[in-house]
């Protein structure tokens, strides 16, 4: 960790995110630190260390959200900076945690600033490392950003269970991950994240300004047979649950192919094969289907298709195919004047800005909806990411620390009697 009253330099951030990356380090230079896991616990308390030692207050709210608040202002709303310390399994080290960190150093940098008399604050700030935005043990994903927005109820968050059956409450208490949050009166929020594209590195772009999102639909299938013999019993006699889902998968991707131009995204990445065993014809397969657009008709036409495809299976091989819709997001906007404070500290900077679209989901996706939302890109090298080769140029990560600090401290410091927005008592 760095040293108290360190000067928030470049080479400090540097050593210290790559501090953090040791924590549920993977052999080929990733991370391994899916939410509320030993290792997730132990970033956690990293986090903790950095800021208290800065003089940040430690809070940790009822789905295990963690703050860190610095009050400039008494009474005044937050400027939330942050983004998810909790990974995919094999993960890369910068999905989410370069977000928090580097929010951690902004927010550092900019109470520095306010401390030396150089910024004059009308806000507080805080820094937020979300709870579960990965959703990878519990889903859905962005699920304490959920909770603290007032989209998803806190009793349903903290009884959903693992494949293993450990509640994320239990899971959170075994990490002594919970705790209680009044209401947080936020004025805006501010979050970095990698590109996880290749859209940056193409165009040569440094920064990439997020206008809005993609939308996205996505499911749990189940798809139901009967268990078999896969060597006597008679082809036609077979309703192979394994088979049907496999049409499934095959169909997501034909579906991709043919909106190519809308453009549509799709995947199956998670199959559960009941019994999975060698010579028996699979009696259940539980799998999650991923589609997402840019253009609402083209993921509503895709939906359609799905269910089509999915009634002809069960007519063609005696299954019965159950779709469950467990987590959407809509094709949405980002606020106008956020990203002018972005564009404007970009070109302050001397980095050349792009604006675009986020297909993957963030915490700021939620955030958007109840308070004005800065989103900001650093590019992705080849795009790589859910994936522990996932990386992006040293002078990337330290430009989007510092495009980030200009972007909190023109928040904290804006004129004017500050509209917040309250989250829910969570505690
Ligand atoms: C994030 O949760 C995503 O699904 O992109
Ligand atoms: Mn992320
Ligand atoms: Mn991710």
């Amino acid at each position: 960790m760095g040293q108290q009253g360190d000067d928030g330099s470049a080479e400090a951030f540097l050593r210290d995110f790559a501090q953090l990356s040791t924590i549920g380090a993977t052999p080929r230079g990733g991370v391994d630190r899916e939410a509320a896991t030993v290792r997730d616990g132990m970033a956690r308390a990293w986090l903790g260390g950095w800021l208290a030692s800065r003089g940040f207050a430690m809070r940790t709210d009822a789905v295990g959200n963690q703050f860190g608040l610095l009050d400039l202002v008494p009474g005044a709303p937050y400027v939330l900076a942050g983004s998810h310390l909790d990974s995919q399994p094999t993960a890369g080290r910068l999905d989410g945690a370069y977000g928090v960190v580097a929010a951690a150093f902004a927010a550092h940098r900019v109470a520095t600033g306010v401390a030396a008399g150089t910024t004059r604050a009308t806000r507080n700030l805080a820094v937020v490392n979300w709870f579960n935005e990965e959703g990878s043990r519990f889903g859905p994903s962005m699920m304490g950003s959920a909770v603290f927005t007032g989209r998803l109820g806190l009793d349903e968050a903290l009884a959903t269970t693992d494949p293993a059956g450990v509640s994320v409450r239990a899971a959170l208490d075994a990490i002594d991950g919970r705790g209680e949050q009044g209401p947080l009166p936020v004025a805006a929020y501010a979050e970095i994240h990698i590109e996880q594209g290749r859209e940056l590195e193409e165009t040569g772009d440094r920064i990439g300004v997020v206008t809005g999102t993609w939308a996205a639909r996505k499911f749990r299938f189940r798809v139901l047979g009967e268990q078999s013999h896969t060597g006597s019993t008679r082809m036609v006699d077979r309703r192979d649950a394994l088979l049907g889902a496999s049409l499934l998968v095959v169909e997501a991707r034909s579906l991709a192919d043919r909106f190519a131009d809308g453009p549509l995204h799709t995947a199956v990445s998670q199959l559960d094969v009941r019994p999975n065993s060698p010579v028996v014809v699979a009696s259940e397969v539980r799998a999650n289907l991923d589609l997402r657009s840019p253009d609402p008709a083209v993921l509503d036409a895709a939906v359609e298709r799905v269910r089509a495809v999915a009634a002809r299976v069960e007519a063609e091989h005696g299954v019965r195919v159950e779709l469950e819709l467990t987590h959407s997001w809509d094709r949405q906007d980002y606020q106008d004047d956020c990203v002018a404070v972005s564009e404007r500290v970009c070109a302050e900077l001397g980095l050349a800005a792009r604006r675009m679209l986020t297909v993957a989901g963030h915490d700021s996706t939620n955030m958007k909806d109840v308070v004005p939302t800065a989103m900001l890109f650093v590019p992705s090298r080849e795009g790589i990411s859910h994936n522990e080769r996932e990386d992006t140029a040293p002078e990337d990560l330290v430009a989007g620390v510092d495009v980030l600090t200009g972007v909190v401290r023109e928040l904290v410091s804006a004129p004017g009697t500050p509209a917040a927005w309250t989250s829910p008592s969570l505690g």
